[in-house]
């Protein structure tokens, strides 16, 4: 299967990229091509979309703010599954397009155990095994995959709940709303990670490109497969530069006898 999925992904990257671009500047490294950028927001537009109208759906409370935005209770009830499908099938693409970088291996094991220090901010550079993925990206992206599958099947079931059996429609919409807790909880966290939490991620979806900085700093093994360089050495180097550069300052500034500029350490700019 996989070799199937690849060409026909590779074959869709080219097709994007004829008709959007991707500029990388020096000192950058492309991240996603527009292919991926296209499905991501495709997905994430159907997603916001399913659970404003599920929301409004689910909640008397909730229903008096949110089914204006729809166009009425009764056009909301018609929306939601539709939005429902189009996430699915949007997701459904990213999910091939994906599966390769989101195999689960030894590195994320070892990134999963040090999450706390990533979540405290204790440490701010990966484990140097870290690649295009990280344990937690993983993690998201196998929630939503089973996520939606429960939230397929337990939606048809409710859709169509006139020739489902009773017990079988309580139970769908038991699922269909864990399944849509379980997304939220995800949701936020990981809109956190993708911009508040790890400044420069948010323009990899966006460009499509980010700083060898953060390259280093997030998925070292990354860095190194494709720009055959070490991370940790350039991580280094670039500490001594600013350090360096710093002293220039600094000495400049004690003889010219001007008020000194503070900046952070070195250590805070190369990440
Ligand atoms: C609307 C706000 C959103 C923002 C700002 C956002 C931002 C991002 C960014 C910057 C990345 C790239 C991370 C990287 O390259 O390391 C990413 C990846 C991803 N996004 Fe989103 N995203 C949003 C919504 C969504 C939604 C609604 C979904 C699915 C329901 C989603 C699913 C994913 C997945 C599976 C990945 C790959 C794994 C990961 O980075 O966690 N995103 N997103």
């Amino acid at each position: 299967m996989s070799s199937s999925v690849e060409r026909f992904d590779e074959k869709a990257r080219r097709t994007f990229s004829r008709h959007g671009q991707t500029v990388v500047h020096r000192g950058e490294l492309l991240r996603h091509p527009v292919y991926t950028r296209v499905l991501h927001w495709c997905v994430a537009i159907t997603f916001v979309l399913s659970l404003l109208s599920g929301f409004a759906i689910y909640s008397p409370w909730l229903y008096r703010w949110l089914t204006p935005l729809f166009g009425g209770g009764p056009t909301t009830r018609f929306l939601h599954p539709w939005f429902g499908v189009a996430f699915t099938i949007a997701f459904f693409f990213q999910f091939l397009n994906w599966f390769a970088p989101m195999r689960w291996t030894d590195a994320d094991k070892k990134w999963m155990r040090q999450v706390k220090t990533f979540v405290a901010n204790r440490e701010a550079v990966a484990p140097r095994e870290t690649g295009f993925f990280n344990g937690g990206q993983k993690l998201y992206y196998w929630l939503i995959a089973v996520c939606a599958v429960v939230f397929l099947i337990t939606g048809l079931l409710l859709w169509f709940d006139d020739v489902v059996a009773r017990w079988l429609v309580a139970v769908s919409y038991v699922l269909h709303g864990l399944a849509a807790l379980a997304m939220l909880a995800g949701f936020i966290i990981h809109i956190y990670e993708g911009t508040a939490a790890q400044p420069g991620t948010f323009q990899s979806m966006t460009n499509g490109t980010v700083t060898n900085k953060w390259a280093w700093t997030h998925h070292p093994a990354w860095y190194a497969r494709v720009t055959g360089r070490d991370p940790r050495e350039d991580y280094e180097r670039e500490c001594q530069r600013l350090a360096e550069r710093d002293r220039v300052v600094e000495d400049q500034e004690r003889t010219q006898d001007l008020p000194q500029a503070s900046a952070g350490t070195p250590d805070d700019r190369v990440r």
